[in-house]
């Protein structure tokens, strides 16, 4: 049996989520992770990170690990192979971790014939990335198992219409810190001066950005993502790689460039008004800096 899930971006708000103001994020169709379950004498996993016995796997896959044995009990099946496959970069802040745990809890659901509403997948998402991190907002759980945009807060959810009519480039830094690292580096900065106005301004922009969408005013959006970006720069997200790739990225025409997620590496957007334009911003990132792209339409 089978079990897929698409990754997800976030367009604004990540980390002041955390502390309950809004996000926007958007579905990351253009990576996928899927999970097979065969029949097996003992649980194991094949997948590109770890091959082997599910009792031998590393700490980093803990959560994953956690989620299996939990789902077996539930669901009083396996064992299996579990054959994973993904080409969501992992740890890049594209939701790779979320994606993972759904595309295994669908499998699993599907094995065992019960029906699966979004509410309990949401549930047993949020389950896995609260074993891999220590306070999710949620944000990951949800856009990965949605085709839509949300308006995002801890206390409400708001699936996002409007149709913006643009593009934006996604350019992994291939630096890697993990989101609980870097959610601690913000949390150590609480009562800040620094820390409050940048919750104000990513606060604010994020509403500002929820207008702009909807309206399909992306010079309007476009500004909201610069002064977010500025917001997480204050609070030390970025790296220089990440300012080398948003600074090419308006170079070669883009409206706006931030990172995307954790930060401290992992992903930047860059927002283009039409197709033309994020050709270009993308050939300039990969011939620069030889780094993976995508284009996705928003
Ligand atoms: O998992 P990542 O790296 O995409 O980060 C998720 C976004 C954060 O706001 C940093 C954390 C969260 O739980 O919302």
């Amino acid at each position: 049996m089978k079990g897929h899930a698409h990754g997800k971006i976030i367009l604004i708000g990540e980390h002041s989520v955390v502390y309950g103001h809004p996000a926007i994020a958007l579905p990351f169709k253009a990576g996928e992770t899927r999970c097979r379950l065969e029949t097996h004498s003992e649980d194991r996993i094949t997948s590109p990170f770890y091959n082997g016995l599910l009792n031998d796997a590393d700490e980093t896959f803990a959560p994953i690990v956690l989620l299996i044995r939990t789902l077996r009990k539930a669901l009083g099946i396996g064992p299996f192979n579990h054959v994973l496959e993904s080409d969501i970069p992992v740890g890049a802040g594209l939701g790779s971790s979320a994606a993972i745990a759904a595309a295994i809890v669908r499998a699993y659901y599907a094995s065992a014939n019960v029906s699966l509403t979004d509410a309990l997948l949401f549930k047993w998402v949020q389950y896995s990335e609260k074993n891999a991190h220590d306070n999710p907002s949620g944000i990951d759980a949800l856009t990965v198992i949605h085709d839509h945009p949300w308006y995002f807060t801890k206390a409400r959810k708001e699936p996002l219409d409007g149709r913006l009519d643009a593009f934006l480039v996604v350019a992994d830094s291939q630096e890697r810190t993990p989101t609980r690292d870097a959610v601690r580096h913000v949390a150590s900065q609480q009562g800040t001066y620094r820390f409050n106005a940048a919750m104000e301004i990513l606060s604010k922009r994020v509403i500002d950005s929820k207008a702009a969408y909807k309206d399909g005013d992306l010079l309007s959006l476009g500004k909201a993502m610069n002064q977010a970006m500025e917001a997480l720069f204050s609070l030390g997200l970025s790296t220089k790689k990440l300012d080398a790739l948003i600074k090419t990225a308006k170079m070669n025409g883009a409206l706006a460039a931030k990172l995307s997620g954790g930060g401290m590496g992992g992903c930047m957007i860059a927002l283009c008004e039409n197709d033309v334009t994020a050709r270009k911003v993308q050939n300039a990132l990969e011939k620069n800096y030889g780094t993976r792209t995508w284009v996705t339409r928003i």
